[in-house]
Order: structure tokens, then C-alpha cells, then sequence
């Protein structure tokens, strides 16, 4: 079963071509990193599958929710860690059981600027799964994070899509990350030039 696909994306910024024609399937639990080198169009490609960029031709036919992890971790600075949960939570999710599962439980009323760079990571995806995405994207969820704690980071994404059962999307400039992937999708400027299944 397919979780969303997206036929013959197309995105310009003025005269850039970031995405020229994108075809991508992403099936239900199926985890894929999106590599490719800077200004490739990784970003660009999970903000038209979140729902956040409209193509200027293609589509995206959506079969389930979708929630984006930023790059930065993108927390509202004036409310704590379990506030910046609360304001994505849908009918349902418990985001008191969510900050306990990412492990920030005893963090729950920090603000952002109390929380270190992986914590705040950690609240981001929480917040993400608040939403109940049947396919979570991630941005370079790791990109500001030393080994150790992109380590950590990375096997927490990977226990809550065992136990959660969601489909991933990460894009990544990091090898360790690629290889946790069951598939590999490679941009280069703005089309898919390879891909492979593990
Ligand atoms: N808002 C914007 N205005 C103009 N050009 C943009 C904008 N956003 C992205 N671009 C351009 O679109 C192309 C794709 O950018 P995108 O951010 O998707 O790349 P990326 O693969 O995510 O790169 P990185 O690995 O550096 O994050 C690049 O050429 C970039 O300069
Ligand atoms: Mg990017």
C-alpha cells in the first residue's frame, strides 16, 4: 500500500528550477533518504509532500498525513517543550506520552532556549507525531548534532516508527543515516537520477 505519491513535481523560485519534474512513491511504513548535494532540491521536494510548497506543475496525491521535521528544529521560543507539543496535538495523540517516549519528560516546561541542541530535536519530532503523520519527513534531522546524540536521535526515529508504524522520508547529507534507510532516492538539480532498495 502506497502512503502518498507525487507524478511530475515541478518547482521554480524566479528563474531557479528547483524540483523539474518528480516522481516519487512512498509507501506505508517504508523508510527512504533523500540524498543529494546542496541545492539539489531535498527540501524543496519535502515541502511540496508536506503540503507547504504547491507545485507549479505536477501533483501530489496524498493517502495519509504527512508532518515535517525542520532542519533547524523550529520550537516557538516564548512556550516550553510540552507547549510546543500541545499546539500540534490532534484528537487522540498524548503529548505528555509523547515527550515521555522522546525522553524529555523532566524537560516538559523548559523553554527552547533552555533545551540543548538534540533535546530541542527531540521535542521537534515530538511535536511532528502529535500530529498522527501516517508519513513523517524529516529535514536534516541530525545536520546540528554531534555523532553521539544524531546516533541517539536516529535510533529514537527508528523505535517510534516500529512501534508507531509510519513511513519516513529523510533527507540527509549523512551516510550513517542514508544506510539506516530501507531505500535511497538521489536528487541532482531537481530530478531524481538514482535510486536504489537495500
Ligand atoms: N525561497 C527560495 N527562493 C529562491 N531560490 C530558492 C528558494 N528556496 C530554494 N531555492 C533554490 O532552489 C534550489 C533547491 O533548494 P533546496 O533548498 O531544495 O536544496 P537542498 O537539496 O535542500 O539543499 P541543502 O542540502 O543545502 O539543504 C537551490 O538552487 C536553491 O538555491
Ligand atoms: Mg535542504
Amino acid at each position: 500500500m502506497r502512503a502518498l505519491a507525487a507524478h511530475g513535481v515541478e518547482v521554480s523560485h524566479g528563474d531557479v528550477r528547483a524540483l523539474a519534474g518528480v516522481d516519487l512513491v512512498v509507501g506505508e511504513r517504508e523508510s527512504i533518504a533523500l540524498i543529494g548535494r546542496s541545492g539539489s532540491g531535498k527540501t524543496t521536494l519535502l515541502h511540496v509532500l508536506a503540503g507547504l510548497v504547491t507545485p507549479s506543475a505536477g501533483a501530489v496525491e496524498l493517502d495519509a498525513t504527512t508532518s515535517l521535521v525542520f532542519q533547524g528544529a523550529n520550537l516557538l521560543p516564548h512556550f516550553t517543550a510540552l507547549e510546543n507539543v500541545l499546539f500540534a496535538e490532534r484528537d487522540g495523540a498524548d503529548s505528555e506520552r509523547l515527550l515521555a517516549l522522546v525522553g524529555l519528560e523532566a524537560k516538559r516546561d523548559h523553554l527552547p532556549r533552555e533545551l540543548s541542541g538534540g533535546e530541542a530535536q527531540r521535542v521537534a519530532i515530538a511535536r511532528s507525531l502529535a500530529q498522527q503523520p501516517a508519513v513523517l519527513l524529516c529535514d536534516e534531522p541530525t545536520g546540528h548534532l554531534d555523532t553521539d546524540t544524531s546516533a541517539r536521535v536516529l535510533d529514537l526515529i527508528e523505535a517510534l516508527r516500529a512501534g508507531l508504524g509510519f513511513s519516513l522520508v529523510i533527507a540527509t547529507h549523512d551516510p550513517d543515516v542514508a544506510a539506516r534507510c530501507e531505500r535511497l532516492v538521489a536528487l541532482h538539480d531537481g530530478v531524481i537520477v538514482e535510486e536504489s532498495t537495500r
